[in-house]
């Protein structure tokens, strides 16, 4: 298949708008990341995106709107929390798991009775949604198991010949997903940490919870409530070990860590001022907010650089330290080294 690559301009965005409404698949930029969109009423072409991403049919989508009335046919009802999370954080990197209504296919809720909704604040987005006329149900716009693209070359070397349309809106802002979180029942529960916090969220709703499947991996016998939990995620090709601890004893970690591995292309993402003697060492920011934007992105130049092995430190603490430890500790299959 030939891969339309369109720039951002009302034409453009018009005729990706009419190749979702009849049908196709388009991946476009949102707040977060890119992700892989198709008619969210259009039976087939929802199944196109579970085939060109390579993703397990039990893993749902999330549904896109452009307005807040859109959401009202998608859902049976509102719980008192999510008109009040709705409110307060729509348009924004935020995805509401609320009771599915009928116009929702099983497909795209792999079979739960819920539909994720998020009302994106990205102008490319909502104008590309408004354009289709359609509920827009978008994964991010990776080869299951990879790193969610954040460019538009990411997208391009995953999806290319393999989709309709790609739209170039450059690098995303946020560079990590949507926090996700459940509100079927009057208490929120983050089922995926973002840019929107638990202090966030906390702050309108103080008894938010976190479910416990956020930070620790996800056994075989268990079945999570977010069914993106239990998979493989975020994996560059390159082997990832996360070091967690204060900064000094992290830097002793993977200094020893290097010289056990010499015989290996290795690299190290910092989030401090550690100097490492490596094949390749990228700095992931100065805090957990700038290290959820770049993580991503990051994870992809090792593989570009031909890492074997990635170091990754984790040292600072601070209100993005859940977002960071979730998809890094997923990059890294659970390796995790406590240095406290
Ligand atoms: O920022 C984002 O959320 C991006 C952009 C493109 O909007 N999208 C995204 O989609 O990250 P995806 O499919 O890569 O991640 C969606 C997550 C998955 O872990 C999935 O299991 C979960 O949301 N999810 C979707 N529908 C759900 C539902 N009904 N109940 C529980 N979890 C759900
Ligand atoms: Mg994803």
């Amino acid at each position: 298949m030939n891969t339309k690559i369109l720039n951002t301009s009302d034409e453009s965005l018009k005729e990706a708008g009419k190749i979702l409404s009849s049908g196709g698949l388009v991946a476009f930029p949102t707040e977060t990341v890119y992700g892989l969109g198709a008619n969210a009423f259009c039976t087939e072409a929802v199944k196109n995106i579970f085939k060109a991403k390579g993703r397990p049919s039990d893993n749902p989508l999330i549904v896109h709107v452009s307005d807040k009335a859109m959401i009202d046919e998608l859902v049976l009802d509102k719980t008192n929390c999510a008109k009040i999370l709705i409110e307060k954080f729509m348009p924004g990197p935020i995805t509401l798991i609320m009771k599915k209504s009928d116009k929702i296919d099983d497909v795209v809720s792999a079979g739960l009775k819920t539909v994720a909704i998020r009302f994106p604040e990205n102008n490319v987005a909502v104008k590309l949604i408004e354009y289709a006329k359609v509920p827009v149900a978008a994964p991010s716009a990776n080869l299951s198991g990879k790193p969610s693209p954040t460019e538009a070359r990411h997208v391009i070397e995953d999806m290319r010949g393999r989709i309709e349309c790609i739209i170039d809106g450059g690098a995303c802002f946020a560079g990590v997903e949507s926090t996700v979180v459940d509100v079927t029942e009057e208490i929120p529960v983050i089922l995926r940490p973002g840019i929107i916090t638990l202090e966030d969220l906390r702050e309108v709703i103080p008894e938010t919870k976190v479910d416990k499947h956020v930070l620790k991996a996800v056994s075989v016998t268990d079945t999570p409530k977010s069914p993106g939990m239990k998979y493989k995620h975020y994996a560059p090709d390159a082997d990832v070990t996360v070091i967690e601890g204060s900064s000094e004893k992290v830097a002793k970690k993977i200094r020893e860590l290097l010289l056990e591995n010499k015989d290996k292309k290795c690299g190290v993402l910092t989030v401090s001022d550690n100097e490492y003697d490596a094949n390749f060492v990228f700095s992931a920011g100065r805090d957990n907010k700038e290290y959820a934007h770049n993580l991503f992105t990051r994870l992809r130049e090792f593989d570009e650089a031909g890492a074997e092995i990635v170091f990754a430190e984790l040292c600072v603490d601070d209100k993005f330290l859940m977002t960071v430890k979730n998809r890094l500790y997923k990059s890294a299959g659970n390796k995790v080294i406590y240095v406290k």
